[in-house]
């Protein structure tokens, strides 16, 4: 029996990479797939590509407010939330000393506030289910820093246990 046979999904940042991938997979699993990025076309593109499982959200994951709109737009239609991969993530290159503000609110935003975001918003409508599973895509960065990515180590750096 597929292991995700029943179970709502959504997966952020998922019009490419290991988010369209991580779809394509849940899909094979039995899981209904809401696929949600700021890149529109490529998103509807491997949302029909998937099939009737799965479908596309426009989303910006650094606004709490299209937050709100995706959770409940997602528990009107399906009446419940099993499960959240917080994929969405930027990179900008660049040392502590030449990364400029912008660029370390910009990657702050993607994968920080946007984590944080999904998460309160998720655990919500999961606990009104009786309970979820959130995934937040780490990576090695959050585990050892990196003097040519100092905001993206410090992004990821939530994932550090
Ligand atoms: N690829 C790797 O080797 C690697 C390694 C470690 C961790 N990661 C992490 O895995 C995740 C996916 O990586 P990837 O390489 O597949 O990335 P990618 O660049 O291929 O895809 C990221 C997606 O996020 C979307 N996105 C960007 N800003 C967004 C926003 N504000 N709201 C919604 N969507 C937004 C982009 O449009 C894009 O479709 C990231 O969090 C990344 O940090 C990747």
């Amino acid at each position: 029996m597929a292991r995700l046979s029943g179970k709502v999904i959504i997966i952020t940042g998922a019009a490419k990479g290991l988010g369209a991938a991580d779809a394509r997979m849940a899909a094979q699993e039995g899981a209904q797939v809401i696929l949600t990025d700021v890149d529109e076309e490529a998103g509807r593109t491997v949302a029909l590509e998937i099939g009737g499982s799965a479908k596309f959200v426009r989303h910006d994951v650094t606004q709490e407010s299209e937050w709100q709109d995706l959770v409940v737009g997602v528990m009107r239609e399906h009446g419940r939330l099993d499960g959240l991969v917080n994929n969405a993530g930027i990179v900008e290159a660049g040392t502590i000393e030449s990364t400029m503000e912008d660029e370390w609110r910009r990657v702050m935003a993607v994968s920080a506030d946007g984590s944080f975001f999904g998460c309160k918003h998720a655990v919500t409508a999961m606990r009104e289910g009786g309970g979820g599973s959130i995934v937040n895509m780490a990576s090695l960065a959050s585990k050892r820093g990196q003097a040519r990515f100092a905001a993206y180590c410090a992004a990821k750096g939530r994932s550090k246990r």
